[in-house]
């Protein structure tokens, strides 16, 4: 069993302990978060944007999700790695979002589902949870409903937006959820529906008060040059660090300068006399591995 499952999750939250998530695509990098002591690890559909270069998450697929969450949960000991559901693979039926569901499970060996939606998607919440699969909601700035925002913008604002996102906060915890990423909501309301809920809660673009945080990394590692939104941190400048290399790499390799007599198979080259021949275009006796009569 992992060090970081749904009950440890909890318990941290009962301790006051804050929780660490970011989001993660391959298995290199979840080998480095996982090392690193994250607790957990999310599969977001982000990746039609950040791996695929769509311009929203609506065009994911479920196949796609599967090859990229395989990765991640291959590299992962101690981790407890979340995979999204994309858009259109559970909000049709409860039905639906259990064979989905099911299907992400089994075929990338992840810990959990996560599906956007509060009150609307209770119903596929209890199916899910009901054959035993934990899921984690997604409420306030839900990414594949961005069309009907009117664009990725702050949810919960004014007295009645507060008081819906709370209800759907309470609500997907009713159903059976075991945590509900908040994004992009103000930061007292987020501390509120915190305080209000027995589940986690992580936090994106919602301030401090939350369980947990989850950040893109790519955002955090300053990859995405200057769209960075207004709730990142950039941890390290790895996209000015990654250019230097690439260009430095080019450079090299034009000038002759790699790879250097360091960087090959030398020892292995044969004799002087032998290679003089072969330049002469004489040739070695063919190398017979079995006769033919
Ligand atoms: O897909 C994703 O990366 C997400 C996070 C932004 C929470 O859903």
């Amino acid at each position: 069993m992992k060090q970081n499952t749904v009950v440890t999750l909890a318990a941290m939250k009962a301790r006051g302990e804050k929780i660490s998530q970011l989001t993660c695509y391959d298995y290199t990098t979840a080998r480095l978060m996982d090392q690193a002591g994250i607790n957990m690890i999310l599969v977001g559909d982000s990746l039609g944007m950040t791996m695929q270069g769509y311009a929203d998450t609506l065009p994911v697929t479920l196949e796609e999700m599967i090859i990229y969450g395989r990765s991640v949960a291959r590299g992962c000991r101690q981790a407890f790695v979340v995979v999204d559901m994309p858009f259109m693979t559970y909000q049709i039926s409860p039905q639906q979002a259990l064979e989905n569901a099911g299907r992400l499970m089994k075929e990338t060996g992840a810990d959990a589902v996560k599906l956007e939606g509060g009150q609307g998607m209770c119903e596929q919440i209890r199916a899910i949870t009901g054959a035993g699969i934990p899921v984690c909601a997604h409420i306030g700035m839900t990414p594949q409903s961005h069309h009907a925002f009117g664009g990725f913008k702050v949810q919960g604002k004014g007295e009645d937006g507060a008081a819906r996102l709370l209800a759907d906060a309470l609500a997907v915890q009713e159903a059976g959820a075991f945590a509900v990423v908040l994004e992009c909501v103000p930061p007292k309301l987020a501390a509120l529906v915190t305080e209000k809920l027995d589940i986690i809660t992580i936090g994106i673009g919602a301030g401090a008060g939350c369980d947990g945080q989850v950040l893109v990394y790519q955002d955090m590692l300053g990859m995405n040059g200057e769209h960075v939104p207004k709730f990142v941190q950039c941890f390290a400048q790895l996209g000015q660090v990654m250019t230097e290399a690439f260009q430095t790499y080019d450079s090299q390799v034009k000038e002759g300068a790699f790879p250097s007599p360091q960087q090959t198979y030398a020892k292995s080259d044969c004799s002087d006399d032998a290679l003089a021949r072969l330049a002469q275009g004489e040739q070695a006796a063919p190398l017979r591995l079995y006769s033919v009569l």
